[in-house]
């Protein structure tokens, strides 16, 4: 089994930061990769890798990755990326940590939030992420956007798959929320704004998936 390193990306502002985590609260975590397995998201990670349109080779960020699931289903269909997971829960990345171990693969783990991205400029083919910009406040959503131009090369993308109906404009709140005190944000409406703001030019919806827990959306956008 290889032992796969997690590097701390954050600074130290950022270190007793805040984060709303996959179950909604931090003691549910060890039943996540369970709770996602019955809901089928798997599905909704291949098909985000399938509109990705991933080369071996390229390197892909995955965004708020969480224990990592997304990473790994980048890695099953193009077994050259570079892959690395960005989250700031530490013990999500130490179960993806585990896996990625387990099954021999080349992975790296990066402890940060989505607005402070490790990559320098233009060095990025592909900024992914799933289900994870719902548990980030505005001002991180915002910050992510800029990082995400900031880190992709020149017609590298990003590929956001999110809870959200298809977007009809300002003010079209979707509804989903987690239980607890923080609560997620509404969720994909908003996204292409985001991208856009950043500096995206072509940011749309490129697929709507009803899934048993409402509707999901992938935004894609090329730097
Ligand atoms: C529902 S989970 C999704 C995990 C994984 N991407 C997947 O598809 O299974 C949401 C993830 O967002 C992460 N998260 C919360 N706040 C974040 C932030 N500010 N920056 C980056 N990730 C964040 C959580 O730690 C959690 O791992």
């Amino acid at each position: 089994m290889t032992t796969i390193q997690i590097i701390d990306g954050r600074t130290e502002s950022d270190r007793g930061r805040d984060f709303l985590p996959g179950m909604g609260r931090t003691w549910l975590l060890p039943l996540y990769d369970l709770f996602t397995r019955f809901a089928r998201v798997g599905a909704l990670h291949e098909r985000t890798v399938e509109l990705a349109g991933i080369e071996s080779g390229e390197t892909v960020l995955d965004v708020g990755c969480g224990t990592a699931n997304l990473s790994f289903a980048v890695l099953r269909a193009v077994p050259g990326a570079v892959v690395t997971g960005h989250d700031p829960d530490a013990g999500a990345l130490r179960i993806a940590a585990r896996k990625a171990g387990r099954r021999g693969v080349r992975l790296s783990l990066v402890r940060g939030y989505a607005d402070r991205l490790l990559p320098e400029d233009g060095s990025v083919d592909h900024v992914v992420s799933s289900l994870a910009l719902h548990h980030v406040d505005d001002a991180g959503r915002e910050g992510f956007g800029r990082e995400a131009h900031r880190i992709l090369r020149p017609g590298g993308r990003v590929t956001i798959v999110d809870f959200g109906a298809p977007d009809h404009g300002p003010g079209h709140d979707h509804g989903h929320r987690h239980g607890g005190s923080r609560q997620a944000r509404p969720p994909v409406a908003g996204i292409v704004g985001l991208l856009t703001t950043a500096g995206f030019t072509d940011a749309r919806e490129i697929d709507h998936i009803e899934h048993r827990f409402g509707p999901i959306t992938i935004v894609q956008a090329t730097r």
